[in-house]
């Protein structure tokens, strides 16, 4: 996106996984950020206007064949650049330095040393600082144009700056935790180099997509697919608020949502946010579709299948509609590997982007797509949406059809929704909602022989599922105190008819999954 920020921080994306996690460093520190293509012109650059740049981290060796350059160019424009990684090895390799394979990769911690306390990249850098290290090649010498400026064991050259240019370099990766004080040297790179003034606010953020997205959609309507989540909440609430009447929300009843969710997003968007929400009630659709499916991949493309149809129906009535709206955050474009910005890996193929076909003939509108969960949260919180809205943890698309083991029907789900409830209400009461990332309930196609008040009871098995998670692509079970699972299991028993045992999930992911499916 180009906002009309004044000051901000270009990323040139050489494939990290980093990329989007170095611009956030940044945005914390007050300074506007975006990722850009790795072979972004210097005229481009230019159009940007930007106080400095960040060359990313990458998969690649700078001499193989076909890897990723950026345009010599950028050297010469008199803009501070910070090379991470590969980034640094391909400075040093424009500027003059050897970079070489290292034998063995080295990829962890490692303790990184120096004594130039006095230069101001390196200002108030501890002089003994565990860092993170994650390459194969590394800058050996370097030409007598740069100084070397920090090392570690293994690695003579950890840290460098160009004599003449404002050039540095990390051959560690500053932006992520396992280098605790790596934030001190992007800040000394902002404001000691770059000079920025830190003005910039999440509350910019807001307003500037607000801009450009009237800009974007001109008169045209604007469709919002709503589930009841976080990420397609904030895009609705941002959206009404750039564009009001231009609109229109729809949320598909698919009979597999939590309890009360359908009710909420009402309330949310009719009541507070005045939004056009057209709830198109598909309970008995779906219901008919799932009948007798019980292989999990079958029951998700039945109900992909049918999500659409409803969605495209009830689209169709809308009229001067051109765009649709989707709330797919970086996370999802980096796991899918779509990032069209940038050659990043392939991490995992997710599940929510793309979810509406192109033949539905929308153009897309993303506005969360350069952000992070808790981002998005904070943007949530600063457009006026509930602190329980915008905490809630995530729930799959295909709702409570993933927790209901084996075919299927209402009976069950309503079961599995009562039993959710209790669960979440229950954590809630414990004041435990926001220290676990995703708690539910899971219905099992298990009957098992019980005693209730003097007579033989046999019904269902239902297990309680709770996590602790940063990226919800590994997972440990959450340590929840027996006295809160004894509560939730004593009231699921008593007051959810069609459960007689309650078990507790003590795996992680991986191996497991967090659904069942
Ligand atoms: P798994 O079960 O793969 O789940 O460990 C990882 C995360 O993804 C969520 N999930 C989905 N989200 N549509 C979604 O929007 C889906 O089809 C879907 N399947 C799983 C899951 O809840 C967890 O947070």
């Amino acid at each position: 996106m180009n906002t009309t920020s004044s000051e901000r921080i270009l990323v040139l994306d050489f494939g990290s996984q980093y990329a989007q996690l170095i611009a956030r460093r940044v945005r914390e520190q007050n300074v506007y950020c975006e990722i850009v293509r790795h072979d972004i012109t210097p005229e481009q650059i230019k159009d940007h206007n930007p106080s400095g740049l960040i060359l990313s981290g990458g998969p690649s060796s700078v001499y193989e064949e076909g890897s990723p350059k950026c345009d010599p160019g950028i050297f010469d424009m008199g803009l501070p650049v910070l090379g991470i990684c590969y980034g640094m090895q391909l400075m040093c390799d424009h500027l003059g330095g050897k970079v070489d394979s290292t034998h063995v990769r080295e990829y962890g911690r490692a303790t990184c040393t120096h004594s130039a306390g006095d230069d101001p990249f390196m200002k108030g850098f501890p002089e003994t600082a565990e860092v993170w290290m994650s390459h194969g090649d590394q800058v050996q010498t370097v030409s007598a144009d740069f100084v070397a400026l920090a090392k570690t064991s293994t690695c003579p050259v950890a840290a460098i700056k160009h004599k003449t240019l404002p050039a540095y370099g990390l051959q560690f990766h500053p932006e992520v935790t396992h280098s605790p004080e790596g934030w001190m040297l992007l800040k000394n790179f902002l404001y000691e180099i770059c000079k920025c003034s830190g003005a910039w606010k999440l509350a910019n953020f807001a307003q500037e997509m607000i801009d450009h997205v009237k800009a974007q959609v001109g008169d045209a309507q604007v469709i919002c697919g709503l589930s009841g989540g976080v990420d397609s909440s904030v895009v609705a609430a941002l959206l009404s608020k750039a564009i009001g009447s231009q609109l229109s929300c729809i949320l598909v009843d698919n009979g597999l949502l939590r309890k009360g969710e359908r009710e909420m997003v009402e309330e949310q968007f009719t009541d507070h946010f005045k939004t056009d929400l057209r709830v198109v009630d598909g309970r008995a659709q779906f219901l008919q579709q799932l009948k007798g499916i019980d292989d999990p991949q079958e029951k998700r493309r039945r109900i992909g299948h049918t999500f659409i149809e409803c969605f495209k129906s009830e689209s169709e009535g809308i009229e001067n509609a051109k765009f649709l709206a989707q709330g797919t955050l970086y996370p999802d474009v980096i796991e899918s590997g779509a990032a069209k910005d940038g050659p990043a890996a392939t991490i995992k193929l997710h599940h929510n982007v793309g979810g509406l076909p192109e033949e539905l003939g929308f153009e897309l509108i993303e506005p969360l797509r350069d952000l992070f969960k808790d981002e998005v949260r904070a943007l949530g919180v600063e457009l006026g949406l509930p602190e329980h809205l915008v905490w809630r943890h995530p729930f799959p698309g295909p709702g409570l059809a993933v927790r209901c083991l084996g075919e299927v029907v209402e009976e069950k789900l309503a079961v599995l929704r009562e039993a959710d409830a209790i669960v979440i209400e229950e954590i809630e009461k414990a004041g435990l909602y926001r220290k676990t990332s995703q708690l539910f309930a899971v219905l099992l196609p298990v009957q098992s022989v019980g005693v209730m008040g003097d007579a033989r009871t046999y019904e269902n098995a239902l297990v309680i599922r709770c996590v602790n998670t940063d990226d919800f692509m590994t997972a440990d079970w959450s340590r929840l105190p027996y006295d809160v699972l004894a509560t939730m299991s004593t009231r699921i028993i008593n007051e959810v008819s069609g459960v007689n045992r309650v078990c507790y999930d003590i795996s992680s992911k991986p191996p497991a999954t967090i659904e069942w499916e």
